[in-house]
Parts: C-alpha cells; structure tokens; sequence
C-alpha cells in the first residue's frame, strides 16, 4: 500500500531530483503525501509533503538516501504522519509498508522509557524501539534484530542511521527487493522504481533483514542467507504512458494483445490444474476484480462438471477446518502482494494444501509461496483499476475449465476467434459510444448494473470499475434477485446497464422489463438491440466469453465518467494498486 525505495553506493550518488522520480514511480501504490531522507556526512536531512509528488526540482546529490510514498493506515495524511519517521535523537530515519499490530503496547513502552512522539502512525514506535535497544548495545543490526522480534504485524522497513554508511532493512509479509546496479543497490518495494537502471534483481523473503552500501548482507533467522540475482522479464517502455494520456486508457487498449498473450500457456499444466480441480476439494481464492474475474468463468467450470468454491481471501480463514493435503487453492491475483490473499495461501500452505497461482509479477509474494505458478504475461499494469488484467484471468480461467472437455489448444483457438471482436471494441470508433453515454450518465448519482449467470460477474465488475474510477455510486446485481428487494431503489431514470447474451439467460430482458415498467433508463449490452432497451451498446462475440467481451465497454465508459469529472483514472481517491495491508 505504500512505496519504499532506499539507493546506496559507496562510489557514486544520485542526484535528488532523480531519486524522487524514483519514489514517484512507486507512486501508483500510494500518494497521499511522500517524502525522504539523505545522509550528508553524520548528518540526516530529510523532506516530506502532503499530497501527490509534483514534477521533482530537489538540488544536490546523495549516496544513502531513503524515500516513500504513502497510502494512509494509521494517522491522517498530515505532515506529521508522513514518511520517513525519525527517532527522538535525530539519529534514524525509517521508513516502512505494512501494519505494526502492536504497535500500542510498543508505544506505551517507550513512553515510559521517556520518548516523545509527534504523529499518529504506527511506524513512529519503531525507530524510537531501535534507538531504546542501542541503549545496550552499540551494534544497529543487532538492536535491529532485537526490534524485529518485538513487531507483530507485516512490514517492509528500510532505515538510515547517522553514524552509518548503510541502509538498513527487512521485510515481513510485504514486498521488498534489491536492485542491483553496476555502482550502486536499490531496495524497494517493487521493481519499478528502478528497472530503467537495471534488470538485476534480488527477491527478499519473509524474514530477510540485514543492509546494502557497497554490498549486500541478508540475514534470516540470525544466520547469513545468500539470495540469487534473478532477471525481470519485461522492458520500462511497457511501464510507460507513450501516447495515451491514462495508462488506464493504454491498458484497455492493450487487451487485443494481452488477451492472446495470456493464452500462452503450457497445456500439460492447464490440463493438469483441471485435473486436480475434478480430483481435489478446490478454492479459488482471490479479492477485488479478480474474484469476480473467478465468478465469470464459473459458469464454464459448472457446465463442464467442475465445481470449485470460490471465495474472497478475506473471508478464507472459516474453511481452515476443511484443508488438507487433498485440498488445492487456486489463488488468483495480478500483483501477487494482496495481503488477505497471502495470509490465506499461508494458512492453506500449513495445512498442507496445493497452491496453484494465475499471477501476473514474477517475483511477487504469491508466485514464490506457490507449487505452480500460471502467468498472465500481460506485461506491468499501472493504472490501479484492474482492466487487461482482469480479462487475461478470465481467458486463463476459461482454458481452465474446459480443458477436460476439450483440447487446450482448441479452447486457444476458440478464444482466439474473438480477438478480432476485442479490436472493435477497444478500437476509437467504438470508444465514441461510450463517450457519448458517459455524457448521459456523468451525472447520476446511483448506476445498477444486472446480468445472470456469467454476466452476473459481469455485472459485479462492471458496478466495481465504475464506483472505483469515477466515484458514482455502482452495484451490481443478478437478475432474478431485482425483484427481491433492490427494485425499490428504482426511480424514474434510474441508469441500468443489462448485460443481454444472444441466446442464454434471456430471462434478463424480463427483469430489464421490470425495471423499465418502474421507470429505469435501460442500458442494453448485447449483440442485438431489444426494444426494452433505451440506449444500445452493440458487443458482438459468443456467450461462452461474454464476460471478456461486454466489459470491454463498461471499463471505456467508467474511464471517460472518470476523466469527464475531472478526476486522474490511474490513481483514485483512497485506492492502491495493491492491497498489501488486511
Ligand atoms: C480492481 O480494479 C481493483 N484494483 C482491486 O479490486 C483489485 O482487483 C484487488 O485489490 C485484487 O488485486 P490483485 O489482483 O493484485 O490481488
């Protein structure tokens, strides 16, 4: 939820202004305030404001620096509460993603030992407990470690002390890793913040704490650990805008590639995760849009006789009981960081259970924990909405659940017919549609969004991409559950996006009815236009992959609400590109 980024070398320095764009390119994970700290000889000067990072003009070079960016846990976005921390004595400046738990207590303690604090966070206790263990000892790792032990809770740290040429660091259950550069190391929270300089990069694991200057020293459970120097596989110009003013708007737009991209896939492993999945007790896992990425292709797994338990990762726990080493998890997740999604592959991993992922960033948190890792390969994914890579899930899905009963090779193919449909609509011409009904609906205050069996997931993706980018409040509903209670919501021109198949599920036209007759301005997604409706969206493609086609409209419409308003579709309000906190 938060970027850390902390460059060391002991022969060459950063120029500041450079070193900030590195914590502004981090700063899709969070930008409520930001700031940094430099070493300049034994003395630590630091610089932190409230709100976005502005174009960097900071002066001077550094060769220890520290930085962050942040997305609000504990404490308001206030000055105060922005990172880097520093401790009473002005010796250490930290910096740290994830929640300290007990941090309370830790702070209570320190209180009594005569420190102060000025803001709200949780992050403040934690330089002030390393400076109260170097009370007794002169060695900063050692009370580093001694600190370490006393955190419950997750964390990513780095830190600098004044009497020291070294970043400090360690990581828990939130992501961390080491850049390595020709003269210098770079520790951050993603590879983002330096691919541009280097491919080379270090995965830390959990419990990996220790120090960069001129070389790297990871310690885990007190011993020395060597971690290997492993290769990114993708190029900065993908994590780049080119000529699209959003990466939102690029990453819609890329789903005519990244859709076949994501098809490429081993079919021995595809058959073999279908096949677990009709011999195992299955859960796919997952949160956000790729939860509801698991409940489109639901359908497609029933009607081949496989029935997995999807679940949201946060609500996991209460099937601990039902785990074993004849359970498999499918975890489904772009990032690969989401925290409840990790906590409950862990609780599966103790009991024994196989973990299958459909991940997108290699080296992520998840794509380590699992026994087989599907990738998506749709390349980096800026904008905080989840667009390419919610389709490229489906079609992984897809391949998944009808690899049993037919050839993956012609599931590809089959997918693959429909990439020509997914040019139109991602295409300019069809985009002017939904310019123009974003127009009529800018200013609604409640959009409904209704489809039935796979498009009831259509529907719930569709209402999360709108409320999300655009803060209209969206929600999405099956069909035959309108009549059930929301339908008294319903007041004359009340916006209802209704996602209409060719030939399934044409029960959906009676419910669209039903809302008409109550005065609803019907918005009708389907490959045929139907007189109940009173705005038409032409989506033409096979109801089998209706939920990778008919998004494709709602993800360009919940853009243009979005820019219409006046507001940035990459970064929304309260939101991070990944959820690494509970
Ligand atoms: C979707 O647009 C959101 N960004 C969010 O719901 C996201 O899908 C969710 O947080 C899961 O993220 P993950 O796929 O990286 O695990």
């Amino acid at each position: 939820m938060c970027g850390i980024v902390g460059y060391s070398s002991t022969s060459n320095s950063i120029d500041l202004s450079e070193f900030v764009s590195m914590i502004k390119s981090l700063d899709y994970r969070g930008y409520d305030s930001w700031g940094f700290t430099f070493k300049d000889k034994d003395h630590l000067t630091t610089e932190k404001q409230v709100g976005k990072i502005p174009t960097p003009t900071q002066k001077g070079n550094a060769t220890f620096v520290i930085g962050h960016t942040r997305w609000a846990t504990h404490g308001k976005v206030t000055e105060d509460n922005t990172h880097p921390h520093i401790s009473n004595s002005k010796n250490i400046s930290l910096v740290h993603n994830g929640i300290i738990e007990n941090y309370e207590e830790l702070k209570n303690k320190l209180k009594k030992e005569g420190f102060t604090f000025y803001g709200e966070t949780d992050t403040e206790i934690i330089p002030n407990l390393i400076e109260f263990h170097l009370r007794n000892s002169k060695d900063i790792l050692e009370a580093f470690k001694k600190t370490l032990d006393e955190l419950e809770g997750t964390f990513a740290i780095t830190f600098l002390h004044n009497s020291s040429n070294k970043i400090f660091f360690a990581r828990r259950d939130s992501p961390l890793v080491v850049g390595v550069d020709k003269d210098a190391l770079i520790v951050s929270s993603d590879v983002t913040s330096f691919i541009d300089r280097t491919k080379n990069v270090i995965y830390l694991e959990d419990g990996d704490y220790g120090y960069i200057n001129s070389e790297i020293k990871i310690l885990n459970r007190n011993k020395e650990v060597h971690r290997e120097i492993s290769k990114i596989d993708w190029d900065v110009d993908k994590a780049k805008k080119g000529d699209f003013k959003h990466f939102m708007l690029k990453e819609i737009s890329e789903q005519v590639d990244t859709v076949k991209q994501s098809l490429m896939q081993d079919s021995e492993l595809i058959t073999a995760v279908a096949n677990r999945i009709k011999s195992s007790k299955v859960y796919i896992v997952a949160c956000g849009s790729s939860y509801n990425a698991a409940k489109a292709a639901e359908t497609e797994f029933l009607k081949n006789g496989l029935m997995p338990r999807i679940v949201h990762a946060h609500e996991f726990e209460q099937y601990e009981k039902f785990l074993s080493e004849n359970s498999t998890v499918l975890a489904i997740s772009q990032s690969g960081e989401t925290l409840d999604l990790i906590k409950a592959v862990k609780t599966a991993k103790s009991r024994g259970t196989q973990i299958i992922s459909i991940v997108n960033v290699q080296g992520s948190s998840l794509s380590r924990l699992s026994d087989q890792n599907i990738f998506m390969n749709v390349g980096p994914e800026i904008c905080v909405l989840s667009t390419k890579s919610y389709t490229a899930q489906v079609a992984i899905l897809m391949l998944i659940a009808s690899a049993l009963v037919i050839k993956p090779n012609q599931a590809k193919q089959e997918i693959e017919e429909i990439i020509r449909n997914i040019y139109y609509l991602t295409s300019e011409s069809a985009r002017k549609y939904t310019k123009e009904l974003s127009q009529i609906l800018r200013y609604s205050n409640h959009i409904f969004t209704i489809g039935r069996g796979r498009d009831y997931a259509t529907a719930m993706e569709a209402a999360l991409k709108i409320k999300e980018v655009s803060y209209i409040h969206a929600e999405g509903f099956a069909g035959g559950e309108i009549k059930h209670g929301p339908i008294a919501m319903i007041e004359h021109g009340t916006p209802c996006i209704v996602f209409v198949p060719n030939k399934e599920n044409q029960d959906i036209l009676s419910n669209a009815q039903e809302l008409k007759t109550r005065g609803a301005f019907i918005i009708g997604i389907s490959e045929k236009k139907h007189e109940v409706f009173d705005y038409w969206i032409k989506v033409v493609g096979p109801d089998k992959f209706s939920p990778i086609l008919r998004i494709i409209p709602i993800q360009a419409l919940s853009y243009y609400l979005a820019v219409m308003k006046g507001l940035d579709p990459d970064k929304p309000r309260n939101l991070a590109k990944s959820v690494t906190v509970k």
